[in-house]
C-alpha cells in the first residue's frame, strides 16, 4: 500500500509539476463524469413512470436531467481529453529528464556494464508515459467510487438483493491483477531481446554502421537476426496474453450469468405488481452500469499493476543512484605529492578475470607519465581507475595522501581532463562540441579556438557549424573528429590530471609528437606550480620517450617503470621494443 500510495504521489508529482491548475480542471472533469451514469439511470426511471401515470412533469424533469447530462459528458471529456494527452505528454519528457539527471549523476560507468541495469532503463524509457498515467488512474478511482456508491444506492432501491452483484466481480479483478503480472514478467524477460532489436535497428539505419554493413554484405543477417528476435519477444508475450485472455474469460462468464439472473428478478416482482416498470428499467440501467464499473475497476487494478511495476523500477533507479554516492572529501586545489597506486587489483563487475594485478607506482606531481603495453595491457582501464570511473576490486588510489574512495568523485572528476581512445561524437555546432569540456567556457570562442589551436586542429569551419549530416551539418573526417575530442580535452585550464589515452591514434607520428610537444609545453606553463599530471597513452616510443616517467604494461602488470634512459639501460621489454620501432623508422 505505501508503495502504491508514493507512485501515486510521485505521479502527482510529476503531473502537477508539467501541467500546474490543469491538473485540477481535469480533477473536476472526472468526478462530473462519475455521477453522469447514475443520474441518467435515474432520469430514466422517471421518463418511464411519468409517462406511464400521464405525469408530464415527473417526464419533463426526467428528460431535462438526460439533456443535461449529455452536455456534462460531452464538455467534460472535451475538455478533459486533450488536457491530459497535453500534462501526460510533457510529464513524460520531464520524467525522461530525471532518469537522464540520475543515470548520469551515478559517478561511476560501472552500472552501464550491467545487462539488468540496462534492461530496467529499457523499459523505463519505452514506458515513461505510465507514471503519470497513476495519477489519472487514482483520480478515476474516486470518481470511480463515487459513481459506483450511486449506482449502489439505485439498486438498493430496486431490490436489495441486485446488491451481491458487485460480488461476482471478485474473480474478475483476481484474474485481471494476475493477467497484469503475466504480462509484466514477460516484459522484464524481453527485455534483453528488445535492447538486441533496438540495437540491430540502429546498425541498419545509422551511417556509423553503413560502410561495413555493405562491404561485409551484412543486409540479410541483420534483418533476420531482428525477425528473430522480435518474433522470439512477440511469442513470450502472446503466450502470457493468452494465458491471460482464457483467465478473464471464464470470471466474465460468471459475473455476466450473475448479471442477467438479477435483471430476471426484478422483472418477476414487476409481473407480480411489486415493483413498478421503471424500476425494471432502473434495474436494468444500473445493472448494466454495474457491469460497466467492474470492467472499469479491473482496467483501473490493470493500469495499477503495470504503473507499479513500471514504478519499482524508477524508485529501484533512484536508490540504485543514491546508493552510488561516494565520499564526500574535497580534491586538493594543487598536487604536492601526486598520485599514489598502491596494490591495486581490479576485474570488471561481472566478469571473473582480474584485468589488474597489484599495482603500485607513484605518478608524481608535475610529472608527465607515458604508458605502453601491448592492446588488452590494461593501460585504459587503469585510467579508468584513476579517473574515479571505477573502483578497484582491492588496493588503493591516493591522491596526495588522500583515498580516492574518500573524495568526491564528481569534484574529483571536475578537476579532471582528457581525451580518449573512445571518444564521443557530440553532433552539436562545432564550437559547442569542444566548449562542452568546460561549460562554464562553452561560449567563449576566444577559449574554443584557443583549444583548437593546441590540439593541432585542422579544421576550417565556423564555430558554429552544425556538425553532423542527420542534422544536416558538415560531416568531419575521422581524424578531424579525433582532434576535435583533444581540443574538448584542452578546454579546461587547470586539471589537477590530464589524461590522453591514444587520442591520436588517426595522427601521423610527427604529428603526434609535435602534439605531445605542445601539451607539455603548455601543461608546463598554465600549471606552474599546481603539481598536474599529464598522462599519455600511445603506441610510439618516439613519443612517450619524452615522458619523465614511462609505465610498462603488461597483462594486467606494471613490468617496468622509469624514465627512457633508464629503461634503455635495463635492457628489458622497454628497450627490446624501442629498438624494435627506431630500425623501422630508419
Ligand atoms: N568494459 C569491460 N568489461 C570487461 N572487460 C573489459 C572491459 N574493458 C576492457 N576489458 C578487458 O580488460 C583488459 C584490458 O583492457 P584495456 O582496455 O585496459 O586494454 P588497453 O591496454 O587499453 O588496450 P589497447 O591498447 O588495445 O587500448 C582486456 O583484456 C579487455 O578484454
Ligand atoms: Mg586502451
Amino acid at each position: 500500500m505505501a508503495e502504491r500510495l508514493q507512485v501515486v504521489w510521485l505521479g502527482t508529482r510529476l503531473a502537477i509539476r508539467a501541467g500546474g491548475w490543469r491538473v485540477g480542471v481535469i480533477a473536476l472533469c472526472s468526478l462530473s463524469l462519475a455521477l453522469q451514469p447514475s443520474a441518467n439511470a435515474l432520469a430514466l426511471k422517471l421518463v418511464t413512470d411519468g409517462a406511464l401515470a400521464g405525469d408530464w412533469t415527473r417526464a419533463g424533469i426526467g428528460v431535462g436531467t438526460l439533456a443535461a447530462m449529455i452536455a456534462v459528458m460531452f464538455s467534460a471529456y472535451g475538455i478533459s481529453v486533450p488536457l491530459q494527452t497535453t500534462v501526460s505528454e510533457r510529464a513524460a519528457r520531464l520524467f525522461e529528464q530525471d532518469v537522464m539527471r540520475l543515470v548520469t549523476s551515478i559517478p561511476t560507468v560501472e552500472p552501464h556494464e550491467r545487462p539488468d541495469f540496462a534492461d530496467r532503463l529499457e523499459v523505463l524509457r519505452s514506458n515513461s508515459r505510465l507514471l503519470v498515467g497513476a495519477l489519472w488512474t487514482a483520480l478515476s478511482n474516486v470518481s470511480f467510487f463515487v459513481g459506483a456508491a450511486s449506482a449502489l444506492s439505485l439498486l438498493a432501491g430496486a431490490d436489495p438483493a441486485l446488491l451481491l452483484l458487485p460480488l461476482f466481480g471478485i474473480p474478475l479483478f483476481v484474474t485481471s491483477a494476475r493477467a497484469e503480472r503475466l504480462r509484466d514478467g514477460a516484459i522484464g524477460r524481453t527485455a534483453e531481446a528488445s535492447r538486441t532489436s533496438t540495437h540491430l535497428f540502429r546498425v541498419a539505419t545509422t551511417p556509423q554502421f553503413g560502410k561495413e554493413i555493405r562491404i561485409f554484405r551484412l543486409r540479410d543477417e541483420i534483418v533476420s537476426r531482428f525477425h528473430r528476435v522480435s518474433e522470439e519477444t512477440n511469442r513470450e508475450l502472446f503466450a502470457a496474453d493468452l494465458r491471460a485472455a482464457l483467465l478473464a474469460a471464464g470470471a466474465w462468464l460468471l459475473f455476466t450469468s450473475a448479471w442477467a439472473g438479477g435483471i430476471v428478478l426484478v422483472a418477476a416482482r414487476a409481473v407480480r405488481g411489486e415493483a413498478t416498470p421503471g424500476d425494471v428499467v432502473l434495474a436494468i440501467a444500473v445493472a448494466g452500469l454495474v457491469q460497466g464499473y467492474v470492467s472499469g475497476a479491473v482496467g483501473l487494478v490493470r493500469e495499477l499493476t503495470q504503473t507499479l511495476a513500471m514504478a519499482s523500477r524508477y524508485v529501484w533507479l533512484v536508490e540504485f543512484a543514491r546508493g552510488k554516492r561516494t565520499g564526500t572529501g574535497t580534491p586538493p586545489a594543487r598536487l604536492t605529492r601526486g598520485i599514489e597506486l598502491d596494490r591495486v587489483s581490479f576485474r570488471y563487475p561481472g566478469t571473473d578475470d582480474e584485468v589488474l594485478h597489484d599495482l603500485s607506482v607513484r605518478l608524481p606531481a608535475g610529472a608527465t607519465v607515458g604508458i605502453v603495453g601491448d592492446n588488452g595491457a590494461g593501460k585504459t582501464t587503469a585510467i579508468k581507475l584513476l579517473l574515479g570511473l571505477y573502483q578497484p576490486s582491492s588496493g588503493r588510489i591516493t591522491v596526495d595522501g588522500v583515498d580516492l574512495a574518500d573524495l568526491d568523485t564528481h569534484r574529483w572528476q571536475r578537476s579532471l581532463a582528457g581525451a580518449f581512445q573512445d571518444f564521443a561524437r557530440f553532433e552539436f555546432t562545432l564550437g559547442e562540441s569542444v566548449g562542452v569540456g568546460d561549460l562554464d567556457r562553452c561560449d567563449e570562442d576566444g577559449a574554443v579556438r584557443a583549444a583548437l589551436t593546441r590540439a593541432g586542429s585542422t579544421i576550417t569551419l565556423p564555430l558554429s557549424e552544425q556538425l553532423g549530416r542527420a542534422w544536416d551539418g558538415a560531416e568531419l573526417s575521422g581524424g578531424q573528429w579525433q582532434q576535435l575530442a583533444v581540443a574538448r580535452g584542452m578546454m579546461r585550464e587547470q586539471p589537477l590530471l590530464l589524461v590522453l589515452d591514444e587520442p591520436t591514434a588517426s595522427l601521423d607520428p610527427d604529428a603526434e609528437h609535435a602534439l605531445f610537444e605542445r601539451f607539455r609545453e603548455a601543461t608546463r606553463r598554465g600549471t606552474e606550480g599546481s603539481g598536474a599530471i599529464t598522462l599519455l597513452v600511445s603506441h610510439r616510443f618516439s613519443t612517450v620517450r619524452m615522458a619523465d616517467l614511462i609505465l610498462v604494461f603488461d597483462q594486467g602488470r606494471i613490468v617496468e617503470h622509469g624514465s627512457h634512459q633508464e629503461l634503455l639501460a635495463l635492457g628489458g621489454v622497454y628497450a627490446e621494443l624501442f629498438e624494435l620501432q627506431a630500425r623501422a623508422y630508419r
